[in-house]
This record gives structure tokens, sequence and C-alpha cells, in this order.
């Protein structure tokens, strides 16, 4: 008789097994992706199969009721004290008794896939470095003196193929009270790099039913963000942020630098702030997950070279001068205790790897979230932050840059500026025959023209100005040089003397002055000239599509940027924002191992244009300074 065809869906996976054979044996040999942390104990529920009975004509296959033998003692129990849904079977505990098609579910998928739901959903495929596993540990013998470790080490190989696993201090300070416990059963938390051995970062009595913490971290110059992920489902249980306290040593990256240089101690106190601050979002996130830091294995953080320096405690004043040589460019695999962060006692860390001196891990993560080196058409990102990371790509080349924009986009450097928080204007339209503004603030969705709108208005913040500036161009109240018009020339009242030259009035309190034109002008000059410096190494005079990243990127309307020629033409329904990719990369770096070799691959074949010493970039800023640039047409801007 010949043996029963299993397939497996939604894989499509088939294949002939001796009757009697485990579900999750069968899944084994046949490659599917079925989960086990118990390794077939029937304890920890990750191997749930659901059989499809019925005829498959796709499979060749009637399935019968009697294809999987009934639910043994164990499966009983299980069901008895912990409860399997209907139609859901034990993959450890059923065994395939005749032709079968059994489904798997995503939750019991070791590499299922996790959709990211904001702007431009990315998948990504879940293959953590981190998992548990239960094992069984030889009870110690006065025959047979071993180790309480050696042991452990031979069950996990036994048991789970884990070869020569190493265990750091932390970890066997808890190991013997662990087995003990869990009489002589451990779940432990292996974590497997790519390169060396396996690394045993947590053991636990019996069976740990909370699953393993990683915290995903994009630590900005301005904002701190973190996101707290389940590492066996890949779900997000938590994300905050905070200020980077390092803004009290200096608003911008090189002032930090300056301060590092010109004061003793500088930059370790610039260390121990982040760190503190780090430290203090772990515990928050985690605590609003109903977890603890302790229960975090792993970490994946990304960060711009000069808060890569300071977070790993190295001076970063090389990094304040040409060539601005890193002390490390390559991804880092830490134990995040080297790094002062307090998580779990012997937590992983890897930082993804730096592009170059002013291009960092956080543009290297954008590149592993947006990749336009696998599109044929040309694609600019660009994340503006205080500095902005710019990256050119299509199949052929990518190419990456940093411009020093300065924080006039952040709000800062402007007469009313604010970051964007509650009381902030955030959009504006000016009529262009009255000249009369309208806007809407922070947290009120209502325009300040509409019924009941009473919103306190304290400033304006980058988004804001950027519109504001916009609209004063299209409504004739700015000049293609950037300049202020009387309210004679204008037409307008609201345009004011200041000084010798005019501001327009937003409205008590808040208006736009030349300075703050100027302002935007340099940044945004900074901001085309990077790119169009990109555009001229790829010989190329056109962009197909834009990516705004950024926390700024999803708030920036593309036509008011492109009026103002922050960017290079393109179609404007072919610029959109991408939410925080940093972050997202910090995530796929996080949640799939492979997704941090491809970030390595990705860095190591990105070209890096240096725009402080490149002639061209002058030249391109001097003539990107006009509204919205003095030669370049923009055709889609007139369509
Ligand atoms: Fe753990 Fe089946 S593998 S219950």
């Amino acid at each position: 008789m010949t043996d029963p065809l299993v397939v497996f869906t939604p894989s499509g996976k088939r294949g002939r097994v001796a009757p009697g054979t485990t579900v999750l044996d069968a899944a084994r040999r046949l490659g599917v992706d079925l989960d086990s942390v118990c390794g077939g104990n029937g304890i920890c529920s990750k191997c749930q199969v659901v059989p499809v009975p019925g005829p498959h004509p796709k499979h060749g296959i009637e399935m019968g009721t009697g294809a999987l033998s009934g639910p043994n003692a164990v499966e009983e129990r299980y069901d008895r004290v912990r409860g399997l849904r209907p139609g859901r079977r034990l993959g450890c505990q059923a065994t395939v008794m005749a032709d079968a098609v059994l489904d798997v579910p995503p939750e019991s998928q070791v590499h299922r896939q996790v959709i990211r739901k904001e702007a431009g959903d990315v998948a990504i495929a879940l293959d953590p470095a981190t998992r548990l596993h239960l094992a069984a540990v030889r009870e110690p013998d006065m025959e047979d003196p071993s180790g309480d470790f050696e042991r452990l080490r031979d069950a996990l190989r036994d048991q789970w193929g884990i070869e020569g696993i190493v265990a750091p201090l932390p970890v066997l300070a808890a190991l013997q009270p662990a087995l003990r416990r869990g009489g002589w059963q451990v779940t432990c938390a292996v974590h497997t790099p790519r390169r060396g051995a396996p690394i045993l970062v947590g053991v636990f009595p019996g069976l740990r039913e909370a699953p393993p913490l990683g915290l995903a971290v994009d630590l900005g110059s301005t904002t701190i963000a973190a996101h707290l992920c389940d590492l066996s489902t890949g779900a997000v249980l938590g994300s905050g942020g905070v200020m980077n306290p390092q803004i009290r040593f200096g608003e911008d990256l090189m002032s930090r630098v300056s301060y590092a240089m010109m004061n003793p101690g500088g930059a370790d106190r610039m260390t121990e702030a982040v760190r503190e601050a780090l430290n203090a979002l772990a515990r928050e996130v985690c605590e609003g997950a109903g977890a603890a830091p302790e229960d975090v294995f792993e970490a994946a953080l990304v960060c711009n070279p000069v808060m890569h320096h300071l977070l790993l405690g190295l001076d970063p004043v090389e990094l304040g001068q040409a060539p601005f040589a890193l002390a490390v460019q390559g991804a880092l695999e830490l134990e995040t205790r080297e790094i002062g962060l307090a998580l779990a006692p012997a937590a992983r860390a890897y930082l993804l790897p730096c592009i170059a001196g002013h291009v960092g891990a956080d543009a290297a993560a954008v590149a592993l979230a947006e990749d336009p080196g696998a599109r044929r058409e040309t694609t600019l990102v660009v994340d503006v932050g205080t500095n902005a990371e710019i990256i050119l790509g299509n199949e052929r080349m990518t190419l990456a840059c940093s411009s020093p924009t300065g924080p006039a986009f952040e709000g800062a450097q402007i007469s009313a500026g604010q970051r964007a928080a509650p009381g902030a204007i955030e959009r504006v339209e000016i009529d262009p025959d009255t000249k009369e503004p309208r806007f809407r603030v922070v947290g009120d969705a209502r325009w300040s023209d509409e019924p009941g709108f009473d919103a306190p208005v304290t400033g304006i913040c980058g988004s804001g100005i950027i519109e504001a500036i916009a609209e004063m161009r299209m409504a004739g109240i700015v000049d293609a040089s950037g300049l202020i018009g009387s309210a004679e020339a204008t037409g307008s009242e609201r345009c004011v003397p200041d000084g010798r030259t005019f501001a327009y009035v937003l409205r008590d309190g808040i208006r736009v002055t030349q300075g703050d034109v100027r302002a935007i002008q340099l940044a945004k000059s900074a901001l085309y000239a990077g790119a169009r410096l990109l555009m001229d190494e790829m010989g190329t005079d056109v962009v197909d599509r834009v990516v705004l990243a950024g926390a700024f990127g999803a708030h920036i309307s593309p036509r008011h940027a492109m009026v103002l020629g922050m960017i290079p033409d393109a179609p404007l329904d072919a610029v959109r924002g991408a939410g925080n990719a940093a972050g997202t990369g910090a995530r796929m770096a996080l949640l799939n191992r492979g997704m941090r070799a491809r970030v390595e691959a990705l860095v190591s074949d990105i070209r890096k244009i240096e725009t402080a010493t490149e002639p061209r970039f002058q030249e391109h800023f001097v003539a990107a300074n006009a509204l919205p640039h003095a030669t370049a047409p923009f055709p889609n801007l007139r369509a």
C-alpha cells in the first residue's frame, strides 16, 4: 500500500509520509514552515494546523475524516486546560493516517509576512534572530559528572539541532535556578547571529508563555522613536517617542560635534544623556504593552553618524571635519549592556551600517525600506531632517549624499517657528484674489475660517511655513527672487513694513518675515542642489518617482514642495510620503535576519557623493535660490 499523501497549504508543499508520522514531523520533512517552541511536547500550541476535509480536485486528494489520528491524551488535556479553537489540531500530536490536506494558519508559520499598516505598506517576512526553544535537560549524575550548561548545550543540539551554543555570564548565572525550578525543562531564548556560534540570551524555568520581544529604534538628532515588537508574530505591541535630550548641548549635529570639541567630557555627557533617554523610552513603551524591558532580547538601531558615535560612546570629533572619517562604518552586533541599554541582561543589539561620514544608518534603513535599486524607474528618496539624506537609485546604480539643510524645515530659525505640536499652523491657503489666508493648526481638523474654530494658535511648524511661502508665491505676495512685496505692490494690507523689508501677517502675532523666506530658500536650495548633484552623477535630468521620508515628509504637500523648488520636477502623483521609513528599516532588520544581510549589501553598493567638496553643489545651490528655480523648468508644475 502506498504511503499517505500530505499537502500543506498555503505553501502547496506535498509528499508521502509513513502512516503514523506526526504532522509536525511531516512538515519538517517536507520543508513546511510550521512553528514549535516546545519541541513537540504538546504544551506550546505553536504547531496548530487545520485539516481541510472533502474532495480536493486541485491536489488530487479526497480527504476523509480519518485522515488524521484522533486526539491523544496530550492533545485532549491541552484542549481541556487551554482550549483549542474548533477545527484546529496540534500538529505535534496528530498523526497522518491517510491522504490529507492541512492548512497552516498564519500564526503557526515561522516565516509569516507582517504587513506594515502605515503609508507605503511593505511586507516583512518574519525570520527573527532570537527564538524560544523548550529543552529537556538530563539531570546531574554522580556517575557522569558534567556541568548544567554542558548538558543544556547537548539537549539543544539533540532536540533542536542547535550546535555549539555559547552563554554569556548573566545567563549562566540564571541557569541553575531555572533548571531546578523548571523540573529540568527550560525555555531557552536562542540568538542566532549571521556569523559565529548561537548565543543563549535567556533561560527560563519550564515553558515560557510570554513571547520574546524586540525593540526597533530610530535615534534621530531631534527625536527618538521606538517600536516594541513581538518577535514571534512581528506585531507592534507599542510605540513611543521622546525628544533627544542632547538638544540641550546643541540644536543640530554640528553644534553637538562642536560641543564635544570644545568641552572636555562633553561627548561623554551626550552619550549618557541619550542612553538615559533610550532606557526611559524603552521602559515607557514596555509598560504600555504590559511588558518589562527584561523581556526584550533584541534591539535594532538606526541613527545618523553623529548619533551613532555618541550612542556607542565614540568621539564624534572626526565627523566634524573633512574627510569625515567614521570610527566604524559597518554594521555592529553587540550586547545591549555594552551600550548602556538596560533590557534583558544578555540582549543583543544590531546597529545598521552607516553609508559614510555624513550619511548614516538612518539613510541605510531608508534605502532598505524603499529599495530604489530594485526598480527600473529612477527614484529620489529624500529624508528631511536637520540634515537631508538623499538617495537616488534605479536598477543600474544607487547614489547617496547628505545636504546641510539646517533646521528651518523643522520650524527652527523661523520667526514664529515651533515644532509640530498642538497649536502650530500646519496647513495654509491664501486666496490669490483677496490675498486673505486661512489655516489649520495641529490638533484641530477645522480651517480657521470655519464656524467653531477657536483653537489656540501658538506658532507655525515646518510644513506650515512651506505651505505659507508657497501660497504667498502663488498669490503674488512673494516674487521669484523670494522678495515679499509691499501693501501697494501686492494689494494686500497684510503686507506690513518690517524694518527695511516687508512681512505678511497670517494672524495677530504670527507673520512670515523676509528672514523666514530667506531661511527656507537656503534650506530648499541645499536640498535641491543635493538631489541635482546626484542626478548629474547618474547622468539624468529627470526623476520618475519622489519619496518623501521622515515625519516631515509625511506631512508635507508635494505641490507646495514643488512650487518652492524643494525637489526636482516630477509628476505630482509620483510624489508620495513614506512615513518613518528609517523606523520601518529598523523594524525590518529587527524582524528578519536576512534584512541585515540585505542592508549591508545595499550599503556596499551605494556610491556616496560628497557635497561639501563638490564645486557643482555650490553652482546648483545658487541657481536653486529662486522660487522654484532660476533656470530649471518645472513642466509638471505648469500642468
Ligand atoms: Fe508545541 Fe505542538 S510543538 S504544542
